[in-house]
C-alpha cells in the first residue's frame, strides 16, 4: 500500500514532475493533479488550496524539484534586490535541505551558493545586511544560513579562490546538519544543557560528518566543517579534542561562535553586540590559544 506525505501549501505550486493527491471523505487518497502539470498560482489563494499529499516514493523527486524551484525564486528576488524575500527563501531552501538530507535535499545547494556568490561578490555590505535580517530565536536554518553568509564574506574578503570560497560556504551551510539527528529538546533547547544533554549535543558533529559523506554528493572537505567546527587549537574542543584542526573546522568554528553569540538569544543569556561577541572570541584566543590569530584578524576585518 502506498504511503502519502503532506506537502506545504507554499510548495505545492513548485511541484510539477510528481502527482499530487487529496484525501476524500472516506480517507482515501485521490489524484488531484497528475505529473507534468503545475498548479496555477493565479487560480488559488492559501485558503482555497486543499491539503495536498505526495506519494512517499516520489519524495526524492519532489524534494529536488522544490529546491530547484526555490533557487529560481531566489535568483529573481536577488535581481529585484528584495533582501527580505532573499533571506526568507534562503531560510526555506536550507530548512528543506536539512529536512531531507538523504533524499534529494542537498543536491541543489551548490547552485544556491553559486547564485549568492555570483550576485554578492564585492557587495560585502549587502551580505552583512542579509545576515542581519534575523530572528533572535534559535532556528537551525537561520543559524546555518547566517554562518554560510559570513563565511562567504570572509572567503571573498580574504582573497580565497572562488572555488575555495564556495566550498567553504557550503561546508558552513551544512556545519550543524547533524543536529537534525538528535532530539529537538537538545538541539533547540532554550535552557542550559545538562551534562547528559551536552553529551548528546556533542554528537551532532560526527553525525553531520556521516550524513554529508553518506549523501554521496560532496567531498571530504565539506564534511570536515561539520566534524571539526567545535574543535579548538588548544585541544579543548570536541568531538575528538584534536589540536590539528582543518582550515574548514577553524574558519567555521570562529564564524559559528560569532553568529551564535551575537544573534542567538537564550532564556539564560542575551545576544551580544557584534563587538562584544568578537571580544569573547578574542579573549579565548589570547588566553587559551583556542583559535588561529590570522583567521580571527581576517574575520574581524571582513566584518568591519
Ligand atoms: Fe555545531
Ligand atoms: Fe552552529
Amino acid at each position: 500500500m502506498n504511503t502519502y506525505l503532506p506537502v506545504k501549501k507554499s510548495q505545492a505550486f513548485l511541484v510539477e514532475n510528481v502527482p499530487l493527491f487529496i484525501k476524500n471523505s472516506k480517507n482515501e487518497f485521490v489524484l488531484y493533479k497528475s505529473e507534468n502539470i503545475k498548479l496555477d498560482r493565479d487560480l488559488y489563494d492559501d485558503e482555497s488550496l486543499p491539503d495536498l499529499f505526495i506519494c512517499q516514493e516520489d519524495k526524492e523527486i519532489a524534494a529536488a524539484e522544490i529546491q530547484e524551484a526555490l533557487n529560481i525564486e531566489l535568483y529573481h528576488h536577488i535581481r529585484s534586490k528584495g533582501l527580505y524575500r532573499v533571506k526568507a527563501i534562503l531560510n526555506e531552501i536550507v530548512k528543506e535541505a536539512l529536512l531531507n538530507p538523504c533524499e534529494g535535499g542537498l543536491e541543489y545547494l551548490p547552485e544556491t551558493i553559486e547564485l549568492l556568490f555570483d550576485s554578492y561578490t564585492g557587495e560585502s555590505h549587502v551580505l552583512k545586511n542579509l545576515a542581519d535580517i534575523a530572528n533572535k530565536n534559535y532556528s537551525l536554518a537561520e543559524h546555518s544560513t547566517n554562518v554560510m553568509i559570513f563565511t562567504m564574506n570572509y572567503g571573498i574578503f580574504s582573497g580565497l579562490s572562488e572555488e575555495r570560497t564556495k566550498q567553504l560556504s557550503l561546508s558552513a551551510l551544512l556545519h550543524d546538519i547533524g543536529k537534525t539527528q538528535i532530539p529537538d529538546k537538545v538541539s533547540a533547547a532554550n535552557h542550559q544543557l545538562s551534562e547528559e544533554e551536552f553529551i548528546q549535543h556533542k554528537k551532532h558533529t560526527a553525525l553531520g560528518y556521516d550524513l554529508i559523506r553518506q549523501s554521496g554528493k560532496f567531498d571530504e572537505s565539506i564534511a570536515l566543517g561539520a566534524l571539526e567546527h567545535h574543535e579548538r587549537l588548544d585541544g579543548s574542543g570536541y568531538p575528538m579534542g584534536i589540536t590539528k584542526v582543518s582550515a574548514e573546522g577553524q574558519i567555521i568554528g570562529i564564524v559559528d561562535d560569532f553568529e551564535y553569540l551575537s544573534f542567538r538569544e537564550k532564556s539564560y543569556r542575551k545576544a551580544k553586540k557584534p563587538f562584544d561577541a568578537m571580544s569573547v572570541i578574542k579573549n579565548e584566543l589570547m588566553n587559551d590559544g583556542k583559535f588561529s590569530k590570522d583567521i580571527f584578524i581576517d574575520f574581524c576585518r571582513s566584518m568591519g
